[in-house]
């Protein structure tokens, strides 16, 4: 079964092709991508309507270069696969729109596929696939979970944030701190330079009892240091970048292992943006190793949104057999 994977809920373009037999790990046969950032940098955000317009210009020529890599044509597709949520309401329309497209011009199916499935499913891809089942710590610029993951499909919510989300809380830090859009990878170079323990700042819910995040409070502790540095900031910035990392992390990791201890499961997938972040790799690979655990990673290239992990989680879906029986219907809708 050769999948279409079609992603474009934010500011990323991606197409790949996945094979999957009835068994086994599928495989990634192609993937072409295209990052928005450059476009939304001078806003210091993602500006949604210059969003969806992007799309619509990148994803066939997208579409042209995946299939070239996996050496396959238009006509070798049997399924479609797109990202039919969480994102925004006219980018995902555009994936939406194309994906139904061709999937009605194929006449093969059609399946709108969980944004935050694909993230959680994305390690499947990698050399070494994790085994079911497993806590996963999904950590993107949207959202901040921990689930039980016990089989595709099957998936406990343990605890999420409850305001801000990991990679919002460094986004937004970041540009308090006078950062580049998009702020996580800026603010983590940056944190290189700095020392974590030059400020203290606060690890809010980290000893709550219970599995949920909060990152607004950080955000606030951020902006009373910057205020207070002044003019000062440019000499500070690099110790006040590694001290919000360092609460960020701290929270994070400590959550993560208590979802461990609470599930009394071994085995930690990490998905999403904030999973490139090389202060949390390093600390969840010590914390882990302390209990007898192990964690598991996306590679680095499928970290961050791709069209590789949208078709991956519906091949594992079909496999599964947990298609829906519309998929022919070629009506879609979109879950912004
Ligand atoms: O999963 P993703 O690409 O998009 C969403 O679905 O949100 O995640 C993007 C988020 C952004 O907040 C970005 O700043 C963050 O991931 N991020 C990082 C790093 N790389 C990306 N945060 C911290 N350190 C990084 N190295
Ligand atoms: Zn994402």
């Amino acid at each position: 079964m050769l999948i279409l994977g079609i992603e474009s809920s934010c500011d990323e373009t991606g197409v790949a092709l996945v094979d999957a037999a009835a068994q086994g790990v599928p495989r990634l046969r192609g993937a072409a991508l295209h990052s928005q950032v450059a476009m939304h940098e001078q806003y210091g955000g993602v500006v949604p309507e210059l969003a969806s317009r992007d799309h619509i210009r990148r994803i066939l020529p997208l579409t042209e270069r995946a299939l070239a890599e996996a050496g396959a044509a238009l006509h070798d597709v049997q399924a479609v696969a797109y990202t039919r949520g969480p994102g925004l309401a006219g980018a995902l329309l555009v994936g939406a729109g194309v994906a139904c497209a061709l999937a009605a011009a194929l006449e093969v199916p059609v399946v709108g596929m969980h944004h935050l499935e694909g993230h959680l499913l994305s390690p499947f891809l990698s050399a070494d696939p994790p085994e079911f089942p497993f806590v996963a710590l999904l950590v993107s610029g949207g959202h901040t979970q921990l689930m039980r993951v016990d089989g595709v499909g099957r998936y406990t919510l343990l605890g999420e944030t409850i305001d801000d989300a990991a990679g919002e809380a460094f986004d937004k830090s970041a540009k308090l701190l006078g950062l580049g859009y998009p702020g996580g990878p800026a603010l983590a170079r940056l944190a290189e330079q700095g020392d974590p323990e030059a400020f203290a700042l606060p690890r809010p819910l980290l000893h709550s009892g219970d599995l949920d995040f909060s990152f607004a409070g950080l955000k606030t502790a951020v902006l009373t240091q910057v205020r207070k540095l002044g003019d000062a900031l440019p000499l500070r910035r690099a110790d006040l970048a590694a001290a919000t990392q360092a609460a960020i992390v701290d929270v994070l990791v400590h959550k993560a292992l208590a979802a461990l201890r609470t599930t009394g499961l071994r085995r930690l997938v990490v998905a999403g943006g904030v999973g490139a972040n090389q202060r949390l790799r390093a600390q969840l690979g010590q914390a882990a190793q302390r209990i007898g655990a192990r964690v598991h990673y996306p590679e680095l290239h499928l970290c961050t949104d791709n069209g590789a992990m949208i078709a991956l989680a519906a091949a594992l879906r079909w496999q599964a057999g947990l298609w829906p029986d519309d998929g022919r219907s070629y009506r879609f809708d979109v879950r912004p």
